[in-house]
């Protein structure tokens, strides 16, 4: 049977603000993971997008003073040309106002209305606009939105309800079933904590007397719909829009913590409502905080994504993004040790073997491949590539990037030891043992290229400049399971290095 495809999410993003380091970073999990996953042959795809309706919005809108429609058109495309720029491309970029995602909202309402999950009534609550929901007493810290740290306001109106509550037991059943389902298991047992108590209806509209800048209800055209309804559906609908409708079962999401309620407990109470199948995973990531403390604007240490690729470079970003945050926990952002791994496990661990291997390889041989003769301390090297390409995998199937690449590092820390203890550049001085330079050579183009293979889902630029200089064509990028020593035909020539990475000053004072 062919493998499955494999559908991942990013969220879709509020536009009442820029792309910011958080946003940015869920982007890039989805898009390493999905190179991952192509380069192992399978059907992946990601989704993103842009949560463009709700309160929030709207005021963005008037405090720019223009029309909600035009400041929505402006910064999607904001969001749309940054992630390009990033090279971060969405197989599909879902807007929340586009037409096939309104009408297949309308049609979800309308169905599960039918089937009377869907009621009127009255209701006083306490509502946070950051998050656009309503929060129980006991949620509150010190009577704050624990993430936003405002007092809720307090609203009393007319609206409809999903009965959400129940479908509350056959969520918490899952759960409980399925640990797989959501991960970090800390973030599955908050989940169930909110499970075993009461967790209520949920209200999905707005009067239009208060907010215009919806959906309408299908069924009453005095109300939108509140964005939550709103915008989790926008993954079923993206699929739909590009084409691709049979990923759905497939999809996996992406999401930052503070998004975990919504998604855990709202999302598959309403696909259960919709009669649509379960997400098959949530994976929930930690916050970036900026040189230990909070980032914020006011506080005027936000993290700009293209600033720092024009400083350092789009893969020395990546790298960084990937290398410091434990997947599930918070890590802290600072120049100086981006700076620190740039030199050190790019410039140098990486950058600085290519340079020396295929240096020595113009110098001794014009480029031209040896044969190789594996001695002891050849095979150990190619154990240790072997074995990079075992954890590798393993970890990034589990987002465990920092891991998959310590795992890399640690087969190029072996080579650069491997490289002081043959010291082909002494060997060099006698001609007898010229064959023997020529196979330590060879075996380090494996090790460079078995390295470029691991690398590129994170350093995609640099895979292919280091495939460019092995003299190797980038489609070959893919076959990672060709055995080693036969990746460069007899006769074979490399070109002469070129610096993978700038090196940087080090910013520690
Ligand atoms: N519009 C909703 C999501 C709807 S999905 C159907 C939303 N948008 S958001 O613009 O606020 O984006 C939130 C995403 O950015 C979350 O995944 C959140 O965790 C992430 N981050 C925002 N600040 C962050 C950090 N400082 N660090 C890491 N990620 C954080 O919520």
């Amino acid at each position: 049977m062919p493998d499955e495809p494999i559908y991942f999410t990013a969220p879709l993003y509020y536009v009442n603000a820029e792309p910011h380091l958080g946003s940015t970073y869920t982007t890039l999990v989805a898009d390493t993971l999905v190179r991952f996953w192509r380069q192992r042959g399978r059907d992946a795809f990601f989704v993103t997008g842009a949560d463009e309706h709700g309160d929030k919005i709207a005021q963005a809108a008037a405090d720019a003073g223009v029309p909600p429609q035009a400041f929505v058109d402006r910064m999607s495309g904001l969001f749309r040309s940054t992630w390009h720029e990033l090279g971060l491309d969405a197989g599909w970029f879902v807007r929340t106002t586009d037409a096939s995602h309104v009408a297949f909202v309308q049609k979800v309402l309308r169905d599960i209305h039918a089937r009377g999950d869907i009621y009127f009534d009255s209701y006083r609550g306490l509502y946070c606009y950051g998050c656009e929901r309503f929060y129980q007493e006991r949620e509150l810290v010190d009577g704050l939105c624990p993430d936003h740290r405002t007092p809720p306001a307090e609203i009393a109106e007319e609206n409809y309800f999903f009965r959400m509550e129940k479908y509350q037991e056959r969520v918490l059943a899952l759960y409980e079933a399925e640990p797989e389902r959501i991960l970090p298991d800390g973030f599955r047992r908050e989940v169930l904590a909110l499970l075993r108590e009461p967790i209520g209806d949920l209200c999905i509209s707005r009067p239009k007397s208060r907010l215009e800048w919806g959906i309408d209800l299908p069924f009453d055209d005095r109300f939108v719909t509140y964005v939550w309804f709103d915008a989790l559906l926008g993954y079923v609908s993206a699929v739909a829009a590009a084409g691709r409708p049979e990923l759905w079962p497939h999809v996996r999401h992406l999401i930052g913590k503070d998004i975990l309620k919504t998604h855990a407990i709202y999302w598959p109470t309403m696909l259960m409502a919709a009669e649509l199948p379960l997400f098959r995973a949530i994976r929930v990531h930690g916050y970036w905080t900026r040189d230990g403390g909070k980032m914020s604007k006011s506080l005027g240490n936000v993290v700009e994504p293209l600033d720092m690729q024009a400083r350092y470079g789009r893969d020395v970003f990546r790298y960084f993004l990937l290398r410091e945050m434990a997947f599930g926990q918070d890590a802290d952002f600072s120049e100086t040790a981006l700076v620190t791994r740039l030199n050190a496990e790019l410039a140098n661990g990486l950058g600085n073997l290519a340079s020396r291997v295929l240096a020595m390889q113009q110098r001794y041989f014009e480029g031209a491949l040896q044969p190789l003769a594996p001695e002891a301390s050849d095979l150990a090297l190619r154990e240790a590539f072997v074995g990079a390409r075992r954890d590798f995998d393993a970890h990034v199937a589990e987002l465990a990037f920092h891991r998959g690449l310590e795992a890399v590092w640690r087969a190029l820390d072996h080579a650069n030891k491997y490289v002081t203890d043959t010291a082909p550049f002494r060997l060099a001085k006698d001609p007898a043992q010229r064959p023997r330079v020529g196979a330590i050579l060879h075996e380090l183009c494996e090790a460079l290229r078995v390295t470029a293979q691991l690398v590129a889902p994170v350093l995609p630029e640099t895979a292919r400049r280091l495939f460019a200089q092995l003299g190797l064509p980038e489609q070959e990028l893919a076959a990672l399971d060709r055995a080693w020593g036969t990746a460069f035909a007899p006769g074979h020539r490399t070109e002469p290095p070129e610096a993978l990475f700038p090196r940087v000053e080090s910013l520690a004072s």
